[in-house]
């Protein structure tokens, strides 16, 4: 199941992701990819102010993980700058997703066998200056679930099999 959502600004993607925030549960993971500057830190910070983060989110490229507070946990990873997927132990990558919390892996596709069965993953893809498509794939009953419930709260399906 492939659906596909569009924006036409930044804030317009922060909006989805407010949104997702609403139906999230812990234990969700959700994978981002997409070119770099395609808005996926953009749809993590609409995520974060959703999930009531107090404090504004940046991109964690350098970081690897950055961890806010909200109504729930939320991890953020940035798997850009990781050259070996044996380097994701040392930053306890699965013990982190499978803890109390939600998470969110820019260039989560780098690395596709390190990330759980049943996982959400958008593509965004950067169509002109200001718009952007965004392909949802949930690979697991929990995250088909979530993808159909997001895309509902965001307007109504655009669902193609
Ligand atoms: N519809 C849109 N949605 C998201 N960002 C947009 C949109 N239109 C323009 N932009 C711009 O695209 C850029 C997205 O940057 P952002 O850091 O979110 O990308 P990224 O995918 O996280 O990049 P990186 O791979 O470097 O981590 C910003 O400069 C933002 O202003
Ligand atoms: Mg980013």
């Amino acid at each position: 199941m492939t659906l596909t959502l569009h924006t036409s600004s930044e804030h317009a993607t922060e909006r989805l992701g407010t949104r997702l925030a609403a139906l999230l549960r812990v234990g969700d993971v959700v994978a981002l990819s997409g070119d770099l500057g395609a808005g996926k830190t953009h749809f993590v910070k609409g995520v974060a102010a959703g999930l009531g983060v107090p404090e504004p989110v940046t991109s964690p490229t350098f970081n690897i993980l950055l961890v806010h507070m909200g109504r729930l946990p939320l991890y953020h990873f940035d798997l850009y700058r990781l050259e070996h997927a044996e380097q994701l132990e040392d930053i306890d990558f699965w013990g982190t997703l499978e803890s109390d919390g939600v998470s969110f892996i820019e260039w989560g596709d780098r690395f596709p066998e390190a990330l759980p069965q049943d996982r959400m993953e958008i593509v965004i893809h950067r169509e002109d200056v200001d718009t952007r498509r965004l392909e949802i794939n949930p690979s697991g009953p929990r995250s088909s679930q979530l993808a159909v419930d997001w895309v509902a709260a965001c307007g109504g399906p655009e669902v193609s099999a």
